[in-house]
């Protein structure tokens, strides 16, 4: 995926560096705002949908500062959280879990070793969708699970409001918040309506498929804004 920052091509592993770095001190603030306060419910939906036993070993990709993760160590499972950012990951404000620095194409971690793996707002930075699937989905054991929670573009007669806060409010919103956000807000727009464009819902759960999963459901939320994913391991 081709994404440009201030016109400049930036591969997609460099712009997840330069975007999240300033940003990191704020961003739980800033991005509840951002999804019109909707972004906790499409984590705890995902979360919810997991049916993992307690005690069950979950990772935690792209776990940024903490939000899924804290989420899952509330159901009472053990879990690990992985990120290519080290300023993301020092603002996690977790109690008990594990944070390892990595990046979703290569985790250090052996095959099946997870009953489940989940990841929030990943897949939009990745180069290769379907290999960053694979390695996700390589280190979850047979019968294991997956989720994942991704922005959305709305269809039918909500896209141009859709279109018009993601295009005007959120750089608007960046501008005046700084620190950062004006290149988030710009971003994120084009970036979302990219990822639809390239992986919409079903091609994206075909392409779970692909990587071993089977069993993909999806479910569209707050009027199509966001996307939860599930699958469960071959
Ligand atoms: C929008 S934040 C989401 C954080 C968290 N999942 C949440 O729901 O709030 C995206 C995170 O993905 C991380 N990220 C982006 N590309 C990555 C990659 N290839 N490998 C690991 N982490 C990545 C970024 O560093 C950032 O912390």
């Amino acid at each position: 995926m081709v994404n440009t920052m201030d016109g400049v091509t930036v591969s997609p592993p460099a712009l997840a560096s330069e975007l999240f770095a300033p940003i990191a001190p704020t961003y739980e603030r800033w991005a509840r705002l951002m999804s019109l306060g909707q972004d906790g419910r499409w984590r705890r939906a995902m979360v919810d949908g997991l049916g993992l036993a307690p005690g069950s070993r979950v990772l935690d990709v792209a776990a940024g500062t903490g939000s899924i993760t804290r989420l899952i160590e509330s159901h009472g499972l053990d879990v690990v959280s992985a990120d290519q950012s080290l300023e993301m990951t020092r603002m996690a404000k977790r109690q008990d879990a594990l944070a390892v620095l990595a990046t979703a194409e290569r985790l250090p971690f052996s095959d099946g070793v997870f009953d489940g793996v989940t990841f929030g707002y990943l897949l939009r930075y990745v180069d290769d969708v379907s290999r960053c699937l694979e390695e996700l989905v390589r280190i979850v054991r047979p019968g294991g699970v997956v989720g994942m929670v991704e922005f959305g573009r709305p269809t039918g007669g909500w896209f141009p409001a859709w279109w018009l806060y993601t295009r005007a409010l959120l750089p608007t919103a960046g501008a005046v918040i700084r620190s950062g956000w004006w290149e988030v807000g710009r971003f994120l727009g084009p970036s979302i309506d990219a990822f639809a464009e390239s992986q919409p819902p079903d091609r994206l759960a075909a392409a779970w498929g692909d990587a071993g999963m089977e069993d993909v459901r999806f479910r569209r939320m707050s009027l199509g804004g966001g996307l939860v994913m599930w699958g469960r391991r071959r």
